[in-house]
């Protein structure tokens, strides 16, 4: 695995598979790589010759500056992963590369960025969609892949590609769970052993949604059912349950008659955990 510090070495090295006439798959990151990062890599693996990845934690997705700099880093464990799976090259730029003297160019969704999570992290999308736009230039991969765990990235950076006219194909990836089904997240660190057990009420909250969610049920009672497991635990507080169009994040209300996004989030202990699933016919 190529290590690259700056985007003419990892430019380079993508340029030599691409002269061997491989097919280049890119999975960005910020490191603090799990067991979720890696699905990634091998959903890109499964499509492409090779696989590039990069590491950048991107400081204007940050709303926080005590939550940029306590955020984990652990380069030389994520390298060993990253290799182990197989990752031809990786990206681990500066910021000043990323945003060079002088940088004024951002790009955002303009309605999409600020509904649901937008309106909780303001200037958070921006921050995602730029970084985002900027790593597809660096790396022209022929598709890169996103975890359907962080839901309203995903669709952002698809409406994103699609607005753009990238070349760019964007491929979700099914989210990958401990055992007890909480999301993996770098931040399921951050919880103390109670509110870890306590945070499996977020994936039990969906899965309770989904047995309810049959033809014509009432969104109220699945809406119902969501907040009424997450209360339940007493270490929850639940921030917000949206039940939505897919597409464009608009509340759905009345009866289940197609398919559905439910997007939840609740604190544990100070720690902001999301999870999200779709339910419904297509
Ligand atoms: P990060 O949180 O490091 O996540 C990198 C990628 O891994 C994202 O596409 C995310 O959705 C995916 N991912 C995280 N946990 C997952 C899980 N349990 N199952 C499946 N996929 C999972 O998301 C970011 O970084 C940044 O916003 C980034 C896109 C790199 C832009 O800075």
């Amino acid at each position: 695995m190529q290590v690259c510090r700056n985007t003419t070495a990892f430019r380079d090295a993508i340029a030599g598979f691409r002269a061997s006439g491989d097919g280049v798959g890119l999975v960005t990151t910020m490191g603090a790589l799990h067991a979720g990062h890696l699905a990634l890599v091998a959903a890109a693996k499964a499509d492409h010759a090779r696989v590039v990845a990069t590491i950048f934690v991107n400081p204007t997705q940050f709303g926080d500056r005590t939550d940029l700099d306590t955020y984990p880093r652990t380069e030389a464990q994520d390298l060993q992963m990253l290799r182990a799976a197989g990752v031809d090259a990786v990206l681990i730029p500066e910021v000043a590369e990323i945003y060079p003297e002088g940088d004024e160019t951002i790009v955002e969704t303009t309605r999409l960025a600020h509904v649901l999570h937008g309106q909780v992290r303001p200037g958070h999308f921006r921050g995602v969609t730029t970084v985002v736009a900027k790593l597809l230039n660096i790396a022209q991969p022929d598709a890169a892949y996103f975890g359907e765990k962080d839901y309203q990235q995903l669709q952002v950076i698809r409406r994103m590609v699609r607005d753009l006219h990238s070349p760019v194909r964007i491929v979700g990836v099914p989210t990958v769970r401990e055992p007890d089904g909480l999301a993996m997240s770098s931040r399921n660190t951050r919880l103390t052993p109670e509110d870890r057990a306590a945070a499996a009420c977020l994936s039990r909250a969906l899965d309770a949604a989904e047995a309810e969610a049959g033809w014509r049920v009432p969104i109220d009672r699945i809406d119902q059912v969501l907040r009424t497991t997450i209360n339940r635990e007493p270490r929850a507080a639940l921030r917000a349950v949206d039940i939505v169009d897919p597409d464009s994040f608009d509340p759905v209300r009345g009866l289940l008659t197609r398919k559905v996004a439910i997007m939840i989030s609740a604190e544990f202990g100070g720690v902001l955990l999301i999870d999200q699933r779709e339910i419904g016919p297509d």
